[in-house]
């Protein structure tokens, strides 16, 4: 039985009065006798907050995540940031590959690979995030697109293929309001378990696949009720305490 995980991914929101608003009352929701440890929670967030939020959130069942990662381990390569500086700052999870950093950071397949890399190598759990567009889906090219994006990172890091976290994020359902409906996204999730299963049957046995794209208070129960949807990588309603609880409360 795999453990449902519930991340946030803030993107670039926050401030440091805000970010210790949200912190305190996810904290405060989790806290009463009802709370289960069933669920692992993350939050992702701008790297110029993980020094702060590491402070608030020790203590808590709350695990920190960078929302990318360096390929590279150090040198000149200036605006990154290594794995072993995020994990210097308690950083437990990288969101590797997520679209609008393929899309506006021209971040390739091979790159999103050697990231997840860089994670595994110094302990950190790469969320390697794949999906299609909605040209792609419309032509019926999602299956061709999300087994391509994770090939390469399973190329790369065969090996260690057990211990990465998979999101598959839609790109027309990101931001958009727009879900896949849940049997949607299980049908791409039992495509990715496949892929997994054929590089490694531990490795589809341990790996968690999060669904993101829209997902909320409303659709996560739903959604995470799916045999193969062991989660979720959540954008806006990570923002809002009370929705962000309502997701962990969805995934129990
Ligand atoms: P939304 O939940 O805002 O659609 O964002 C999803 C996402 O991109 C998470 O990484």
């Amino acid at each position: 039985m795999r453990t449902k995980l519930i991340a946030g991914n803030w993107k670039m929101n926050g401030s440091l009065a805000d970010n210790e608003l949200l912190c305190k009352a996810i904290q405060a929701g989790l806290a009463g006798p009802a709370a289960s440890q069933v669920t692992a929670i993350a939050v992702c967030a701008p790297s110029i907050y993980l020094n702060q939020l590491q402070g608030l959130l020790a203590g808590s069942s709350i695990t920190l995540g960078s929302q990318d990662i360096s390929a590279h381990d150090k040198g000149a390569f200036t605006g990154e940031i290594a794995a072993s500086m995020l994990k210097e700052f308690g950083v437990r999870y990288a969101i590797v590959g997520h679209s609008e950093r393929r899309q506006y950071h021209f971040e390739t397949d091979a790159v999103v690979a050697l990231k997840a890399k860089a994670a595994l190598a110094t302990g950190i759990t790469p969320i390697v995030c794949v999906g299609e567009s909605l040209a792609e889906r419309e032509s019926g090219k999602t299956e061709e697109v999300v087994k391509r994006q994770l090939a390469a990172v399973i190329h790369e890091n065969g090996h260690c293929i057990s211990e990465i976290v998979v999101a598959y994020e839609p790109v027309w359902a990101i931001g958009t309001g727009k879900t896949a409906t849940p049997e949607m996204a299980q049908a791409v999730h039992a495509v990715l378990r496949a892929q997994l299963h054929a590089a490694s049957p531990v490795a589809a046995e341990r790996v968690q696949i999060l669904y993101g794209g829209s997902m909320n208070a409303a659709n996560a129960a739903s959604l995470l009720a799916q045999p193969d949807i062991d989660g979720g990588l959540i954008g806006g309603a990570a923002l809002k305490a009370a929705d962000f609880l309502s997701i962990i409360a969805a995934a129990r």
